[in-house]
C-alpha cells in the first residue's frame, strides 16, 4: 500500500536519554520490541557486547522500566535473548512488569544448520513477552491470519455448495450436558447412533435434525459412519492462536536476515546480528494494528523500522551507533522506494511514505 507523509522517526542516541524525553513528551507506545546486545563477549564490528553482567542487567532493567512507562494499557514489550541470559532476564523483567503480566516465552529457531564444534548446536533463541496489563493485552492482541497450509485441510469431497469443510466431533464430554443432549440419533441410512460412554451429543435433537436436513452432518463415505459436524472454511471466524515455537521456515533465520540485508545494502560491512523481517512482522501483527506506534530502542540495522513502515505502523527507532546512518537510514530509504525483500511480497509492499532522522545530541 503506497503511503504519503512521515510515519517514522529514527533517533541517534543513547536509548536511556531518548526514552526519558519520550516519557516527558507523553508518547504512547502500543508495541515495543528490543534486541539488546546479549553480552556474550563477542566482538562485533558495529557494537560492544562485553559489559560486566551487573551493569548489563541494570541497563536492561532501566530501559525496560522506561518502556513500560511509555506503553499504552494494551501495550506489550517483546525482548529477544539467548540461552545464556534468558533465565536471569526473565526474573529481572518479572520484577519490572509483575509476574501477572508475563505473557509467554517464544522459542525462535534462529538457525537450521548444525554447529558441530559446540557440545550442543544452539539453534534457538527466546523472545520474552510482557504486557503492561495482561487482561487488556489479551483483548487487544490479534490472532495470526489463517495460513494456506491450514486452509488446505478443508476439502470438499461431496461437492457441498457451502464450499470446503472439515469434520469435527459431534459429541462432547457429558459433564455439563443437559438431558436434551442424550438421544438416539438416526442417520439417513437408518443406522442408529448413541453418544459414546461418558459423552453427549453436541447439539440437542431438534438442532441436530435441522443440521442433518441442511446436510451439515457427515456420516462417513458410506453414509453409516459415526456422525461428525461439518465445519465450513467460509464460516470460520478469527484466526490462529500463535504457537510458542516459531520455526525458521515461517519466520526466517539470522542467516536469511543477513542475506536480505546484503541484498539491500550491498556495499556496507555486513551487520552480524540482524533479525529477519518475518520474525518482527509476526510480533507486530499480534501486538499492534495499522497506525499504532511501535518502538525499538536497540534498532541495530533497522529491521523493526523497516517492518513497521511496510506494515503501516508509526515507529520510533533508537540507535547509538554510527550505523544508524550507514544501515538504518539507507535501508529505510530503500523501503520508501519499494524495496522488495523481507516481508514486502507478503504485505504487498509497493513503496511510499517517509521518515525523519534526528540526532538526540542536537535535538
Ligand atoms: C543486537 S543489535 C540489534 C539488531 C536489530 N534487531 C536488527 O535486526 O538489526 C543491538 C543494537 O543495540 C545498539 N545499542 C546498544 N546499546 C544501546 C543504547 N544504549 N542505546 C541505543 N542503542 C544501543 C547497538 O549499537 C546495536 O546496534
Amino acid at each position: 500500500m503506497p503511503k504519503d507523509g512521515f510515519q517514522g522517526k529514527l533517533i541517534k542516541g543513547d536509548n536511556s536519554v531518548v526514552l526519558d524525553r519520550m516519557i516527558a513528551e507523553g508518547t504512547v507506545v502500543s508495541c515495543a520490541y528490543i534486541d539488546p546486545p546479549y553480552n556474550n563477549k563477542d566482538r562485533f564490528d558495529h557494537y560492544e557486547d562485553n559489559k560486566d553482567y551487573d551493569i548489563w542487567e541494570a541497563e536492561i532493567i532501566a530501559v525496560s522500566s522506561k518502556i513500560r512507562s511509555l506503553l499504552s494499557e494494551e501495550g506489550s514489550l517483546w525482548v529477544s535473548i539467548d540461552d545464556k541470559l534468558m533465565h536471569y532476564l526473565k526474573v529481572a523483567l518479572d520484577n519490572v512488569f509483575g509476574r501477572e503480566n508475563f505473557i509467554s516465552t517464544v522459542v525462535w529457531e534462529h538457525r537450521t544448520t548444525r554447529e558441530n564444534r559446540a557440545i550442543f548446536s544452539n539453534n534457538h533463541e527466546y523472545i520474552l513477552v510482557y504486557a503492561k496489563n495482561f487482561e487488556k493485552f489479551k483483548s487487544y492482541r490479534n490472532p495470526l491470519p489463517f495460513t494456506d497450509e491450514w486452509k488446505d485441510r478443508f476439502k470438499n469431497p461431496d461437492n457441498d455448495p457451502r464450499g470446503p469443510w472439515q469434520s469435527v466431533s459431534a459429541n462432547a464430554q457429558a459433564g455439563h450436558a443437559t438431558a436434551g443432549q442424550f438421544y438416539e440419533l438416526v442417520a439417513p441410512s437408518g443406522k442408529r447412533h448413541l453418544p459414546p460412554k461418558g459423552r453427549c451429543w453436541l447439539y440437542t435433537q431438534a438442532r441436530m435434525n435441522e443440521a442433518m436436513r441442511e446436510g451439515r452432518i457427515y456420516f462417513g463415505k458410506g453414509g453409516s459412519g459415526v456422525p461428525r459436524i461439518k465445519r465450513y472454511l467460509r464460516e470460520v471466524k478469527g484466526g490462529l492462536t500463535p504457537h510458542t515455537l516459531w520455526k525458521a521456515d515461517e519466520v526466517g533465520t539470522t542467516a536469511s536476515a543477513k542475506k536480505h540485508l546484503l541484498d539491500v545494502l550491498a556495499d556496507v560491512s555486513v551487520f552480524e546480528t540482524p533479525k529477519p523481517e518475518q520474525l518482527i512482522s509476526r510480533i507486530l501483527s499480534i501486538a499492534s494494528n495499522p497506525g499504532d506506534l511501535v518502538l525499538d530502542a536497540y534498532l541495530g540495522s533497522g529491521t523493526t523500522a523497516s517492518v513497521a513502515h511496510k506494515m503501516d505502523r508509526r515507529y520510533v527507532g533508537i540507535e547509538l551507533g554510527e550505523h544508524i546512518a550507514s544501515h538504518c537510514v539507507r535501508r529505510l530509504r530503500s523501503v520508501c522506494q519499494g524495496e522488495q525483500g523481507g516481508i514486502s511480497k507478503a504485505v504487498n509492499w509497493l513503496g511510499g511514505g517517509d521518515f525523519d532522522l534526528e540526532d538526540s545530541a542536537v535535538a
